[in-house]
């Protein structure tokens, strides 16, 4: 089968697309044609191996696995002997953020691991787009308690993470002010946005206006230019460790001094959060934003593109030839 293999962490031109024995599956594993998967941050960090601490979970000195790949969307072709909860044909979906090897054309994963039945009347493209940043989005989003009516500013909304974060805080009836590019305003609009501020005509740090959340979903601004737009004993929560790790240091301490505060949230449970955004989908409330769809031999390139901070919402890698 067709895969992208690096044997060292580095840079995506280190990648190649070769041939290696397509896997096969264990008693509780099932095998899976992929058809769509993304280039994402989560494999930007995995293939580079930065920040050092993914290093604990992906392989200290070298990557313990050589294909790239956290998600995947595609048709089950064959089942262990143990696996009763999944059959050959079914159409599934998974993410793991230390890796998958999903960026080839089939995969192994355990049938009880992160892998879910695709969501009703959704592509391949739109199931995958909706894995890894929607994760991140709901457990960001998890980490406070958020009731219909409440006010929360998205700074990033076109990013993959900020793009799911308006759609579950839409879903919530919470009103959302979006921060995003003159390009994009129409788009973050459409994703149910209340108000959409575009930062490169206003500093949404200096608006008259207080929230009860700032969500920074793209890590660009932090506490201390946000702490004016929180309401008392609102929080700033940011995908970033913040200049110096700032985040993870106020987390501790903010909250002791009472007030205002930073929450760093920590993902946990990645069914759990595919449950949730499953769910929006096929009740019609939640559509991935998808930006480039590269073929598998193009790899490198979208790597590029990603690590470039540039793209929209989600970038799929097509597999179906
Ligand atoms: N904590 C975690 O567990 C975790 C997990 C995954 C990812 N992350 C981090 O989360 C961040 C977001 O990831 P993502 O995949 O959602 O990002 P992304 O899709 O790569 O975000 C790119 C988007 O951000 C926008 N952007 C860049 N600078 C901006 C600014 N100053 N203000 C507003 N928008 C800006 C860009 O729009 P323009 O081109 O218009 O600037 C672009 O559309 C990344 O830094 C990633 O490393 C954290």
């Amino acid at each position: 089968m067709k895969a992208a293999i690096r044997y060292q962490y580095g840079p995506p031109q280190l990648l190649s697309i070769g041939e290696v024995p397509q896997p096969v599956p264990e008693a509780h594993e099932i095998l899976v044609r992929v058809y769509a998967t993304t280039v994402n941050r989560t494999d930007c960090a995995v293939l580079t191996g930065w920040p050092l601490a993914i290093r604990a979970f992906t392989g200290l000195n070298k990557p313990k696995l050589p294909i790239t790949g956290t998600d995947f969307a595609g048709q089950v072709e064959a089942v262990g002997q143990e696996v009763s909860n999944i059959k050959i044909g079914d159409k599934v979906w998974g993410f793991n953020d230390i890796g998958l090897e999903s960026h080839a054309q089939y995969l192994c994963i355990a049938a009880s691991g992160n892998v879910l039945a695709m969501p009703k009347n959704t592509s391949y493209e739109a199931a995958v787009a909706s894995a890894e940043a929607a994760h991140y989005a709901v457990n960001f989003l998890n980490k406070i308690k958020l009731h219909a009516g409440q006010k929360v500013l998205v700074n990033g909304g076109t990013g993959a993470i900020g793009s799911a974060a308006i759609q579950l805080l839409k879903a919530m009836d919470v009103q959302v002010t979006a921060v995003c590019g003159t390009p994009h305003l129409a788009k973050i609009q459409a994703l149910g946005a209340d108000r959409v501020i575009d930062y490169t005509a206003e500093d949404f740090t200096q608006l008259n206006e207080q929230f009860d959340f700032v969500l920074d979903a793209v890590g660009k601004s932090t506490f201390f230019k946000c702490k004016r737009l929180l309401k008392p004993g609102g929080a700033y929560i940011s995908s970033e460790l913040g200049p110096g790790w700032q985040n993870i240091f106020l987390a501790l301490t903010t909250p002791i001094i009472g007030g205002k505060k930073v929450i760093f949230p920590i993902p946990t449970d990645i069914k759990k959060s595919m449950l949730v955004v499953k769910e929006l989908i096929e009740a019609g409330k939640f559509h991935p934003l998808m930006d480039r769809t590269y073929p598998l031999e193009k790899i490198s390139e979208a790597f590029e593109y990603v690590g470039s901070g540039q793209k929209i919402g989600n970038v799929i890698i097509d597999l179906a030839d």
